[in-house]
């Protein structure tokens, strides 16, 4: 393809992007396929001749958009949604054409330079304490990490390795079969993850009534391990769980942290950036005892995937851990001397794309008052549903809602709940997904895409209750 015929492509692509956007709401959120669907539509074996664009594109309806579930249709609800916008987009399109790799700042000193910025943006829209900046001029940082989970990773192997340095009396064997971390029993699966991967043990403490992991019982916890000879080093503390958005203490857990040398990384994943708007500043109180904090733009602030903020207070930690320099990745300067961050040192992979350009765009072009509105708006839109939800009184809500999501389900069993989330899916729709928290099992109505109005909320329950109607006929029927 030649630049001529790029400018063509990329023209009748950026076109049909658009009018899938456009038609969004016309297409049901759920695809309508089996398991297996695309192989019987696809050749065997890659073609040996080129093809054209046009005969790609001829295929895109029939064989992707067929098994595609439609994450950015108002009619979606599940999960937790993922962000994106037409900013974040443009930028992603820059991203991809300069094909940089910005492992270290003479690799692409645009790209370092700019996440240096970016993360310092961030962290004064959210508030931060200075001591997480760069601009503070202390040890603090942040870095774009590709997910969550990265983060928490990085995070609890930094911890670890910071523990082996401190305990010098002991083999790093001896010291490693004594780590033990902490997190939620609602924490997200990375969390758990994490550990397994760092060869620790993990223990999912339990939750108080509203799902927050508590300073006492963390306390209890720390107390009968130390009983035991281990080594308390890590919380993974959650500023939004996936299931129903529970907040962690942080202002009991972090005190209790600082007092036992533990490392506190505080998994923010979604619900972390409702903290740029004051009046929910309050999410994220507590930040200041954390070593690490992550939240995913991804998510929430309007930046398509793949980004994953995370800052810590001491870069050192995540650099001792995961520093290996060999002379063909050596930051050779340019000019004179830097004193910007090797990012290939503060990550598990080695290459990473030029990401703060999509946040740069996304930031300038949103403002922080339209990120500010965006946020608002979700937030509202998430408590019509639960007036909506209220005012029928076969229904419920199972946690407070201060965010973007609901969690509610029918006054009865699991499976009468089960079953309700089935039919609502397979109605097709709108496209919901359920949880289990302490037992319980209900359904989930998120509120993030960007395109969501007040019309598509009551739709979403027209059908929902339509649904209930039909469950509850049925079990009448059945009864009788
Ligand atoms: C609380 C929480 N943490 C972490 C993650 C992982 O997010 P990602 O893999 O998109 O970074 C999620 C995903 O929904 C989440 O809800």
């Amino acid at each position: 393809m030649d630049t001529e015929e790029f400018r063509r492509y990329g023209t009748d692509m950026v076109n049909y992007i658009a009018d899938y956007y456009d038609t969004l709401r016309s297409r049901l959120p759920t695809p309508d396929v089996q398991e297996g669907y695309l192989r019987k539509l696809i050749p065997e074996q890659a073609p040996t001749e080129a093809e054209s664009y046009d005969d790609v594109k001829k295929d895109l309806e029939d064989v992707i958009m067929k098994g595609v579930l439609h994450w950015r249709s108002p009619h979606f609800h599940g999960y937790i949604g993922i962000a994106g916008s037409f900013p974040a987009l443009i930028g992603d399109m820059l991203v991809g054409a300069l094909s940089s790799n910005s492992f270290s700042w003479v690799s692409n000193p645009a790209s370092t330079e700019l996440e240096v910025c970016m993360m310092d943006w961030l962290g004064q829209m959210l508030n931060l304490p200075e001591e997480f900046l760069f601009s503070s001029g202390g040890k603090g940082g942040g870095v774009i990490q590709r997910t969550a989970d990265d983060s928490v990773l990085v995070a609890i192997i930094a911890a670890r390795s910071r523990s082996i340095r401190q305990h010098k009396d002991m083999t790093p064997g001896q010291t490693l079969d004594k780590l033990v971390a902490y997190t939620s029993e609602e924490a997200h699966s990375c969390i758990k993850k994490a550990a397994q991967l760092a060869l620790v043990t993990i223990r999912n403490l339990p939750t108080d009534a509203n799902f927050s992991l508590r300073g006492e019982t963390l306390a209890a916890a720390i107390k009968e391990d130390k009983s035991k000879g281990l080594i308390p080093f890590f919380l993974g503390a959650s500023v939004g769980t996936t299931s129903t958005i529970a907040i962690d203490n942080l202002c009991e857990l972090g005190p209790i942290c600082e007092r036992e040398n533990m490392w506190m990384h505080i998994d923010g994943a979604y619900a972390g950036s409702a903290a740029i708007c004051p009046e929910l500043r309050y999410v994220i109180n507590g930040v200041e005892y954390s070593t690490s904090f992550c939240l995913n733009p991804h998510k929430w602030l309007h930046v398509n995937k793949s980004c994953s903020a995370m800052w810590v207070k001491n870069r050192e930690f995540i650099t001792e851990a995961f520093s290996v320099d060999v002379e063909y990745l050596k930051n050779h300067k340019l000019h004179g001397d830097t004193t910007m961050p090797d990012y290939r040192n503060w990550q598990i992979q080695l290459s990473r794309p030029f990401t703060s350009l999509k946040v740069w765009f996304v930031l300038r072009m949103f403002g922080v008052k339209g990120l500010q509105d965006r946020i608002r708006k979700d937030v509202t839109l998430a408590k019509e549903f639960e007036t909506l939800v209220l005012g029928d009184d076969r229904f419920e809500i199972v946690a407070e809602v201060n965010l973007g999501v609901v969690c509610f389900k029918l006054k009865g069993d699991n499976g009468l709940n089960r079953e309700l989330s089935k039919r609502i899916n397979d109605d097709r729709r709108v496209y919901l997904t359920p949880s289990i928290s302490k037992g319980v099992f209900f359904l989930r109505f998120v509120v993030t895409v960007h395109n969501i109005e007040s019309s598509d909320v009551t739709y979403a329950w027209s059908v929902i209750q339509e649904q209930a109607d039909l469950l509850l006929k049925s079990q009448v029927n059945a009864a009788s």
